[in-house]
């Protein structure tokens, strides 16, 4: 199944209350929200408090995309404020498993995200724990960068294993993802889209996740 997950991250936040209703209007089914500390990724973003208020604004599921450092010290308070799923980098988890079991054991769906430079084969004995996988199709810190296609191959090698191994997570893409690259990103296998730029960076957010998601959906049924 396709979903949309528009990125909040390119839309105007003095009015995001509004612009999150406008991209659920278009066919948006989950919110990404992304967390950078400056740290991990060279930007800064938001934390809790906007994950709360958000809360207020849609039933939508939050799914907090955590790119920080030390990520087992924020997820309580991520959880509490009100998402519904959260990801962390396997890049910055020296104890993974236990990262991902304290993220399940606040009742959040538990995801876990490699860059572009992070092979599959590092998430080998995590992929029986996770409820999704983020793949980056661009490096973490900005909206708005344009998609790397070398990425592509991990989202079919994630479709491989799952089916050899016969697990049930999710297949999320994050980075540069728009009409131009949404069907490549389908046919390889991606299910959950994250985009930003593409539904917030100019227009209608609303028609623009309302395009996307049919581009999407079209080639998901050319796949079959
Ligand atoms: C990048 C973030 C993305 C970003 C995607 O570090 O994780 O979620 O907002 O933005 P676009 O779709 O503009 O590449
Ligand atoms: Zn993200």
């Amino acid at each position: 199944m396709i979903e949309l997950a528009p990125s909040i991250l390119s839309a105007d936040f003095a009015r995001l209350g509004e612009q999150v209703r406008a991209a659920c209007e278009g066919g948006a089914s989950v919110i990404h929200v992304d967390i950078m500390d400056g740290h991990f990724v060279p930007n800064l973003t938001i934390g809790p408090p906007v994950v709360k208020s958000l809360r207020q604004v849609t039933k939508l599921p939050l799914d907090c995309h955590l790119m920080i450092e030390n990520p087992d010290e924020f997820i309580p308070a991520f959880a509490d404020a009100g998402a519904d799923w959260i990801s962390v980098h396997q890049e910055a988890c020296r104890h993974l498993n236990r990262t991902l079991h304290l993220i399940k054991s606040h009742d959040c769906l538990a995801g876990v995200v490699i860059n572009p430079a992070t092979p599959v084969s590092t998430l080998e004995e995590v992929l029986g724990i996770v409820d999704y996988v983020l793949v980056m199709s661009v490096n973490p810190g900005f909206g708005g960068q344009k998609f790397i296609p070398t990425t592509l191959h991990k989202m079919r090698r994630l479709v491989e294993i799952r089916s050899q191994r016969a697990l049930s997570y999710r297949i999320e893409v994050d980075g540069g993802v728009a009409l131009d690259t949404v069907s490549d990103v389908v046919r390889a296998g991606g299910e959950i889209l994250v985009a930003g730029n593409a539904v917030f960076g100019h227009g209608d957010p609303s028609k623009n996740a309302d395009a996307l998601l049919k581009a999407a959906i079209e080639a998901a049924l050319q796949k079959v």
